[in-house]
């Protein structure tokens, strides 16, 4: 499956959000990673639907909203009318993970499922079919910048196994620590969807980052 770049906007000058998305996307990125975090589930408060609704009119790409959020079904019909493209919550804090997977389809979006490092795949193995794309975290939610957490690797490729032993093609998105090196392994452990925040954002040149991770 094709590589695809998310840069994450949580790395990026939320001062000028549009050109920050547009520096990316001008660099070759198809998605948009949108962390939103709620201060409960992860320490930290991002940003809500309104910034969404904002800068949805002035992107073509993909938005990739990764909800760190409890009861993600409260948000999910929010950010789908303001603009998002795949929507993600976590398993950990979903009662009904298959009721949210159809709420998210019923709302025009794609569903993305996502565990945490300390979560076993056993997690998700009955919603493979229903997703779109699974999640991996790569590190432990909420917060840029951190170290990636290298026994991800073989969680990765215990998914791909289940994928494809199930015959299911499914997208696998890793979030945390991806820059040049850890790319590489990540795209060989099978994940096809790459988020990095500050290794996008916090280069000088934007694009050789983004071609270095796509492993060009
Ligand atoms: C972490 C977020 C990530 C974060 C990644 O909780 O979900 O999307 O922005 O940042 P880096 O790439 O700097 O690890
Ligand atoms: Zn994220």
């Amino acid at each position: 499956m094709k590589t695809i770049i998310a840069p994450s906007i949580l790395s990026a000058d939320f001062a000028r959000l549009a050109d920050e998305i547009k520096k990316v996307t001008d660099a070759g990125a198809e998605y948009i990673h949108i962390d939103v975090m709620d201060g409960t589930f992860v320490p930290n408060i991002t940003l809500g639907s309104p910034v969404v609704k904002c800068i949805r009119p002035t992107s073509k790409a993909v938005f990739d909203v990764h909800l760190m959020t409890e009861h993600p079904e409260t948000h999910v019909e929010s950010f789908a009318k303001a603009g998002a493209d795949i929507i993600t919550f976590h398993a950990e804090v979903a009662r009904h993970a298959n009721r949210i997977t159809q709420q998210i389809h019923s709302l025009g979006c794609k569903a993305g499922i996502a565990i945490n490092p300390s979560t076993s795949l056993a997690a998700v193995e009955e919603l493979l079919e229903y997703v779109d794309m699974i999640l991996v975290m790569t590190v432990n939610p909420g917060f840029g910048g951190q170290k990636f957490i290298s026994s991800m690797l073989d969680k990765i490729r215990r998914l791909s196994k289940m994928l494809a032993d199930k015959n299911l093609q499914r997208d696998i998105e890793v979030d945390g620590g991806i820059n040049a090196e850890t790319s590489k392994l990540v795209r060989d452990a099978g994940a096809n969807v790459l988020v990095a925040g500050s290794a996008i954002y916090e280069s000088a040149d934007v694009a050789t980052a983004i071609k270095n991770i796509r492993g060009e």
